[in-house]
């Protein structure tokens, strides 16, 4: 390569004027005017003009150029006739006259514009971009993701280690970590029949690291969770992964809440409010529906199980005695909703497991047309009123089920009709602390009860006696955990908890998990000896870098600031993994794969 680059394409502008510069990328378009031809040089700081031509200064093969060639030009920046400025460009004011052009690389005809005003931009299917990665990744737009992404990092790592942290590295080819998805598996071929599992994330990693006295760990730490996806899950992403010793809590709010604000200000050049509201899980899923609330949204959800009892519907009757509870999402109803529309709501909340949703209209206080409006008298019209936020053109709509129905049912409505009719300030960023998680989830298809965030969470200090001594099934569920999640906008973009730091807490923490003794030693024995030889109190979080990338840079899907994403079902498009392995490799690794079985 001949041409020395001097400067970057987006960086040139006025003052710049009739500088010798050296430039190098990619032809974004051109055109040729009669013998003239302009060519947008692209590269990752931006566009600008250069221009051929022949009558001041002829360049053999400018004429030969298309779309995507890499190319070296050598020219003098000059400012743009009155009438072609172009102010929607940086570099609007300027162009290069070039007189010497390398082709550094000629391109095949891209399967895809890059161009989105391009007539076909719309029609590119996500299989065809994500094969072609690498190519949809030139587009600005990605490529400004990434940086955003990087700029985050940066900015992180830069914050922890003002902060004492140091940086350490953990196996990735190590034993299983349970964060609740299922384990990748790596076969080991010097240890034939032998697996190991990739990290669903550092978890018990940083906590040897605190034992071993390291005392404020932080890593960008990559995890692998074979779970379901959706656009903010991938089964591998990045973690912040953060353990302190000797904290508290409210140690790692503090932090955390001033990381952010350097992200906001670095990123985003916007100043955060803090300290972020705090909201107790219970009165998280009392209000909202869900432990990650969007707070830009004012809709709360009203509980009326009392007022449903009183009713003489017989479905509220036999739900409410069987322990369903009866909750109302109510707002203005600032558009009247069609008949038809209110018929499909039973349809739209199925996926949650809800069997039926009721609606009232209440007109004015007192005037409720609904198909279920006979079961309410004029009493208990009153007093479900006095318990609603609007009674003038209100729209409510109620669901009675068990909880977590009612709660997943209700919180997407409040989403999408929070959304619709107004009720959601997309301009604010709204942050919070969800605290006092519950140690354990009960999982009725297994009839058992698994960690709710993970085992080696330290349950409430005022809950241990429940903890250590109880066994029946509503102390188990009672019991209340030091474990927090971070919800920005409505997504959990971290979670995190003080961790148990006695051997006996950890043994009980297992049992109480129904993994025995022998299945503890042969997962966790490692882990259960080193809690034995002094264990500092300690604690941490994991950030979701991902999820924080997305929100910073605008987006709806994690896959737009992950360079090289997964598609749903877990594959990459683009190298075609995963793929078969080579028989002889298998043989090595002692695996003979069978038939998958035929669904009868
Ligand atoms: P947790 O499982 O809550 O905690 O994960 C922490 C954060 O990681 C992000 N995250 C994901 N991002 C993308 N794709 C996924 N599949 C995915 N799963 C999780 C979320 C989440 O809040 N070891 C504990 C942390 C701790 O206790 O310190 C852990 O991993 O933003």
């Amino acid at each position: 390569m001949k041409t020395k680059r001097t400067h970057q394409c987006g960086e040139l502008n006025k003052q710049h004027l009739e500088k010798e510069v050296g430039l190098c990328g990619w032809v974004d378009r051109w055109r040729d005017h009669g013998g003239v031809v302009f060519i947008d040089l692209r590269d990752r700081s931006g566009i600008v003009q250069v221009v051929f031509d022949p009558s001041t200064q002829p360049v053999p093969d400018a004429n030969t150029l298309r779309q995507e060639f890499v190319i070296g030009v050598k020219g003098k920046v000059r400012a743009r006739p009155e009438g072609m400025k172009n102010s929607n460009l940086p570099t609007g004011d300027i162009e290069i006259i070039v007189h010497e052009l390398e082709i550094l690389s000629r391109a095949q005809q891209l399967p895809f514009s890059l161009h989105d005003d391009s007539p076909s931009a719309g029609e590119v299917d996500e299989q065809l971009r994500l094969t072609y990665r690498y190519l949809e990744l030139r587009k600005p737009g990605l490529q400004n993701n990434l940086r955003i992404r990087h700029e985050f990092i940066r900015a992180a790592r830069e914050f922890y280690f003002e902060n004492g942290f140091w940086e350490i590295e953990t196996p990735i080819l190590y034993k299983t970590t349970p964060e609740g998805a299922r384990d990748y598996l790596v076969p080991s071929r010097v240890h034939p029949g032998m697996f190991y599992a990739l990290p669903q994330s550092p978890q018990t990693l940083k906590q040897l690291c605190m034992i071993s006295g390291m005392d404020r760990y932080v890593q960008i730490a990559r995890c692998f969770r074979d779970e379901d996806l959706r656009a903010d899950r991938q089964p591998e992403f990045t973690q912040v992964d953060v353990e302190m010793s000797f904290i508290t809590e409210e140690d790692i709010y503090d932090l955390h809440e001033k990381l952010m604000s350097k992200v906001f200000e670095r990123v985003l050049g916007k100043k955060l409010k803090t300290p972020f509201e705090r909201i107790p899980y219970p009165k998280a899923m009392a209000m909202y529906g869900s432990d990650k609330p969007d707070l830009r949204n004012s809709l709360k959800l009203v509980d009326l199980t009392e007022q449903g009892k009183k009713s003489s519907f017989q479905v509220y009757q036999t739900a409410l005695g069987q322990g369903s509870i009866l909750k109302a999402l109510c707002f203005e109803e600032k558009e009247a909703l069609s008949r038809s529309e209110l018929d499909a709501l039973p349809k739209k909340v199925s996926p949650y497991g809800a069997k039926g949703i009721t609606w009232i209209r209440i007109k004015s206080p007192g005037d409720w047309q609904s198909p279920q409006a006979k079961f309410f008298d004029e009493n208990l019209k009153k007093e479900i009123e006095s318990q609603l936020p609007f009674t003038q053109g209100a729209m409510v709509f109620l669901i009675c089920a068990k909880s977590t129905v009612v709660n997943n049912a209700l919180s997407a409505l409040r989403l999408e009709y929070g959304d619709r009719f107004g009720y959601t300030n997309k301009e604010e960023d709204r942050f919070a602390w969800v605290t006092d998680f519950p140690l354990f989830e009960y999982n009725e298809d297994d009839k058992r009860f698994y960690a709710a965030h993970h085992p080696f969470t330290r349950p409430h200090p005022e809950d241990l006696d429940l903890f250590m001594n109880k066994e029946d099934h509503d102390s188990t569920a009672r019991i209340r955990a030091c474990a927090y999640d971070l919800v920005w906008n409505g997504f959990e973009i971290g979670g995190g908890s003080l961790r148990i730091y006695d051997s006996a807490v950890q043994a009980r923490m297992f049992q109480k998990l129904g993994i025995n003794e022998e299945e503890a030693q042969r997962k966790f024995g490692f882990f259960l000896r080193a809690l034995q030889y002094g264990t500092p109190p300690h604690g941490g979080i994991a950030l979701g870098v991902d999820r924080i990338a997305m929100l910073l840079a605008g987006c709806d899907a994690i896959r737009d600031v992950i360079a090289f994403p997964k598609t749903q079902k877990a594959s990459c498009l683009m190298s075609e993994a995963p793929s078969p392995a080579d028989p002889k490799q298998l043989e090595e690794l002692f695996i003979r794969t069978v038939p998958v079985p035929q669904k009868s």
